[in-house]
């Protein structure tokens, strides 16, 4: 058997064998890592795409993090935050639109107002949805008694990327005042609050290795974390690491492919979780996120913002999708899905096998 047949039915991969995925460059091999992902996903989670309707609440953040376009001290931001009532008029359109799921997102605040502001958002798309709907936050590091009230409210689930897991490098792309194992004990709070808890990183990274990526890819594991989100990393113009990766057109197509490499390594190790094709994947490519679906994920998360705030919340450079959300984009999304030979799970909450096993007490091996 080749190296990459037996690592490909391998049950129990281990770092090296990441690494050597990881590496695969000749198109014919890649071509079979996806495969096996994606013969993995059509077993444990089926072919059918779950949508959540993301709305960006506030580009508002007290955050630096190097990296990223919303920094508090980017000066060329203009800040907002959506009304309540707006962000449950989207939530509605969504709602009605058949989405089962909604994710809120925002930079990261921890003032009182906005605390209350969420948890009325949440409580109101409840009582709009007779509460059916799937509510997932991903609102950055939180005390425990927030996470507390916002699960009490009626959110399911937490999205908190851990970034990277190689500490040196986290620390590169942070400030002093963040720290990893301050990170860490929110993804234990999260945990502990019963949230279903979903991490993941930035990937191609300046300075990440293979090997980075595959610890990544084992931290998720060990985690026992239930969704993943993930997406390459894209340089923005003006933040310190505008020109980290030097000419990045150059590898744009390489950044598209690791982000997909990730994706398929995520899937075969970690096999029963929701794992979402991110934004970022569409922004390198333009069939990124229909390829992100080929690789082994399973979840699209269509911007549903009104388009008059999206301007506000660059995250990096040409972030696309202005106008998704329309009905006429919903259409266009819903033909993509049925290109690559899938269906959209309408009306459905879509939670992960893998959280249901985990609160059955069975174990998904
Ligand atoms: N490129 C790619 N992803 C980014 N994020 C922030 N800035 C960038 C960037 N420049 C991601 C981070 C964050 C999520 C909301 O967006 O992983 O957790």
């Amino acid at each position: 058997m080749s190296v990459l047949a037996s690592i490909l039915n391998t049950q129990h991969l281990g770092v090296d064998d990441l690494v050597t995925l990881l590496s695969l460059e000749d198109p014919a091999e890649l071509e079979r890592l996806y495969a096996a992902a994606y013969a993995v996903k059509a077993r444990e989670v089926g072919k059918v795409v779950y949508l959540r309707g993301l709305v960006e609440v506030t580009n508002v953040c007290v955050c630096e993090c190097r990296y990223c376009g919303i920094r508090a001290g980017n000066p060329d931001v203009e800040r907002y935050t959506i009304e309540a009532e707006e962000v449950l008029a989207g939530a509605r359109w969504a709602w009605d639109q058949g989405f089962g799921s909604t994710v809120l997102q925002g930079g990261e605040r921890c003032d009182g107002a906005f605390i209350d502001y969420v948890e009325g958002i949440v409580a109101g798309m409840h009582e709009m949805s007779g509460r059916e709907i799937g509510v997932t936050l991903s609102l950055g590091e939180q005390r425990e008694d927030t996470y507390r009230r916002w699960r009490r409210a009626g959110a399911q689930r937490y999205l908190l990327r851990i970034e990277t897991t190689n500490r040196e490098l986290f620390a590169s792309i942070h400030t002093d005042d963040q720290s990893f194992d301050q990170r860490l004990e929110c993804l234990d709070r999260l945990r502990s609050c019963d949230y279903q808890v979903g991490t993941g990183v930035m990937i191609g990274l300046p300075g990440q290795t293979a090997a980075d990526l595959a610890r990544d890819v084992l931290f998720m594991r060990d985690r026992d974390v239930d969704m993943v989100g993930m997406g390459p990393f894209i340089p923005h113009q003006d933040t310190p690491m505008a020109d980290s990766l030097g000419d990045f057109e150059q590898i744009k197509d390489r950044q598209l492919e690791l982000g997909l490499k990730m994706i398929a390594c995520v899937r075969l190790a970690l096999r029963d979780v929701n794992i979402a094709s991110t934004t970022a994947l569409q922004a390198l490519g333009p069939r990124g996120r229909e390829r992100g679906l080929l690789a082994g994920a399973n979840i699209l998360m269509p911007n549903v913002t009104d388009t008059r705030f999206r301007r506000g919340y660059q995250l990096y450079d040409g972030k696309p999708g202005l106008d998704e959300g329309s009905e006429a984009s919903c259409r266009a999304l819903e033909r993509s899905v049925e290109a690559v030979g899938e269906t959209i799970g309408y009306h459905r909450r879509g939670t992960s096998p893998h959280y249901r096993r985990r609160k059955s007490g069975s174990k998904s091996e």
